[in-house]
């Protein structure tokens, strides 16, 4: 059922402020304590986090990176689980694995959680299937609640992820004595206000289309992002190669002048991720870059970020103001609604992306 919208994409995409609320409500009690499970985690029993996962997952674990290593200098290890489980990485004592997954059936992701039994202190995971074989095979599963997601491209289990793995990390924080009550307390309000500053990133709805009719004709189209919005980067251009099938890449910004700037011509669209936080003075530099080379860009940034920086781009993208951490999460809004409408505007079937499946169950 797709409740009134055309595809079950849209209809995913548009139930993100409900379900993240549900997610948050999960893991936060009354009293405003971080609550993840019955049997509860020490996070000083770790040194080290590694993550596998594939595709989508795989970028809600690169974000989490950055999270906490930022917040509870706790040092991760990023993997695709392809590459991870016949790499056959040493896991050192202390090492908590993690797996992400939103079928927790995804074949490579299950093989690297097993090869990691035996090996790992802990195997927790962040599923949003409860009986599936990732969740089964866990020490701990946390939950995204989601809810059903049947749209070939993820959406609302991406950012239902970054809210469980956001979570954990402001937990870890805790623990290990890297946040104070009081910043703990402040990064709380900042969540519970997410939802409603999700919705209003959706009302942006119109903006967003308008920009994807012009993206719609483009052959390639990079994405930038610099520290925290870098994987929300990589993550715009999966979303737009998988249903729109037009040819997307990201970059950090700080790559670009290694090569990627060969590219830029004026027929290149340059989808530029950066809120006013600290690093944006230097994502906005590589911006200019690409317009000096007539690339066109479009700017996805608040307020602030717009006045200082939008001379001269091609489109802007305003989004509501958030606080810094929370900014990967809001930004998949318009990753999101600009794969949509790109995909809409050139007929393709958006819900079931040609040579896709849901669940990847064979490797
Ligand atoms: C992209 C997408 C895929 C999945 C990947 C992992 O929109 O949906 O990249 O994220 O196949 O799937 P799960 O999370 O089920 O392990």
């Amino acid at each position: 059922d797709k409740a009134g919208h055309k595809h079950f994409m849209a209809k995913e995409i548009a139930e993100q402020p409900a379900v993240i609320g549900t997610a948050i409500g999960k893991y936060l009690s009354p009293q405003g304590d971080i609550e993840l499970s019955d049997q509860d985690i020490d996070f000083n029993d770790f040194d080290r986090i590694i993550m596998v996962a594939c595709g989508t997952a795989s970028y809600a674990c690169l974000t989490a990176k950055y999270w906490f290593e930022q917040i509870a200098r706790l040092p991760v290890e990023v993997d695709v689980a392809s590459e991870f489980r016949y790499r056959e990485p040493p896991i050192p004592p202390r090492t908590l694995a993690v797996f992400v997954s939103q079928s927790g059936e995804t074949a490579d992701t299950l093989a690297a959680l097993r090869y990691c039994e035996g090996k790992a202190a802990r195997i927790l995971s962040v599923v949003n299937v409860p009986e599936s074989s990732i969740a089964r095979e866990s020490d701990i599963a946390l939950l995204i609640h989601a809810g059903v997601e049947v749209g070939v491209a993820s959406t609302k289990a991406f950012t239902c992820q970054l809210v469980v793995l956001y979570m954990m990390v402001l937990k870890a924080a805790r623990a290990r004595g890297t946040l104070d009550a009081e910043a703990l307390a402040d990064h709380i309000f900042g969540l519970r206000g997410l939802p409603a500053t999700i919705s209003h990133a959706l009302e942006k709805n119109d903006t967003m289309h308008a920009a994807a009719l012009k993206l719609s004709h483009a052959r390639d189209v990079l994405f930038l992002g610099r520290g925290q919005m870098y994987p929300l980067a990589l993550e715009g251009a999966l979303k737009l190669k998988e249903i729109s099938y037009i040819h997307a890449e990201a970059y950090a910004s700080g790559e670009l002048k290694h090569g990627p700037i060969a590219l830029i011509d004026e027929n290149v669209p340059v989808v530029v991720m950066a809120p006013r936080d600290a690093l944006f003075d230097k994502t906005v530099s590589n911006m200019q870059e690409v317009m000096a080379r007539k690339g066109k860009v479009i700017l996805i940034s608040d307020a602030k970020g717009q006045a200082e920086a939008n001379d001269g781009v091609w489109f802007s993208i305003e989004m509501p103001p958030v606080p810094d951490a929370l900014a990967p999460i809001l930004y998949a809004i318009p990753a999101q609604l600009l794969a949509y409408h790109t995909a809409v505007a050139k007929g393709t079937d958006v819900d079931q992306p040609r040579n896709l499946a849901k669940s990847v169950t064979v490797e």
